[in-house]
């Protein structure tokens, strides 16, 4: 079964390839001929998962699906939440973003934060929505240089180091993509078939 994945990074469609399994190919937005950036303006994670997959739909008849993630940090409101890309500058300057997060986190006790990634999938017309969370809290320094992101500043609930700091495997077997990632696969292996 084809399905295509809203993302043009190669990683990113490996990881998720494997997880879904080898009965579903994933196909690129720019393999079906979507070479134009997909429109990601809502207000919330869902909205713009939604907003990619319906946009894909829309114009391939294709069945497929969109992800959107974000670091909500509790004593900041959910912020950067949506934002999390752009949270500095427009220019999505991961450098930038942590060190405004530290800032604004700055003699601030409470550091509980979490990482959500939303997926919205379009299978024949019907919109279905997963979810994927890591409880965590927000370091005082960066820890580590592996990851991306705000990966050295995340320090997952249980676990002594941060994201940054541990394997791909181990951080996807906790990680919120990798939790929405298998919900998704869970249903379109057990529940669609
Ligand atoms: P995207 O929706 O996957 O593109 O994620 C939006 C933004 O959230 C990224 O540009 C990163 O700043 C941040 N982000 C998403 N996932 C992670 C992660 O696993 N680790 C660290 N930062 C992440």
């Amino acid at each position: 079964m084809k399905l295509i994945f809203a993302t043009n990074n190669a990683h990113k469609l490996r990881e998720v390839s494997q997880v879904v399994g080898d009965r579903f190919t994933l196909l690129t937005p720019r393999e079906c001929g979507i070479t134009e950036d997909i429109p990601e303006d809502q207000p919330t994670l869902e909205g713009n998962a939604l907003q990619k997959a319906r946009y894909i739909y829309e114009r391939t008849g294709i069945d497929c699906f969109a992800d959107d993630t974000g670091l909500e940090v509790d004593a900041l409101g959910g912020e950067p939440g949506v934002r999390s890309a752009r949270y500095a500058t427009d220019g999505h300057d991961d450098e930038a973003n942590k060190r405004l997060l530290l800032q604004r986190l700055q003699g601030i006790e409470n550091r509980a934060a979490q990482f959500r990634t939303a997926i919205a999938l379009i299978i024949g017309g019907e919109e279905y929505l997963f979810e994927g969370v890591v409880r965590g809290e927000i370091s005082h320094e960066e820890l580590g240089d592996g990851g991306f992101g705000y990966d050295p500043l995340f320090l997952p609930e249980g676990r002594a180091e941060s994201f940054a700091q541990m394997s791909a495997e181990d951080k996807n077997a906790i990680s919120h993509r990798g939790r929405a990632v298998r919900a998704l696969a869970e249903f379109l292996n057990f529940e669609l078939l």
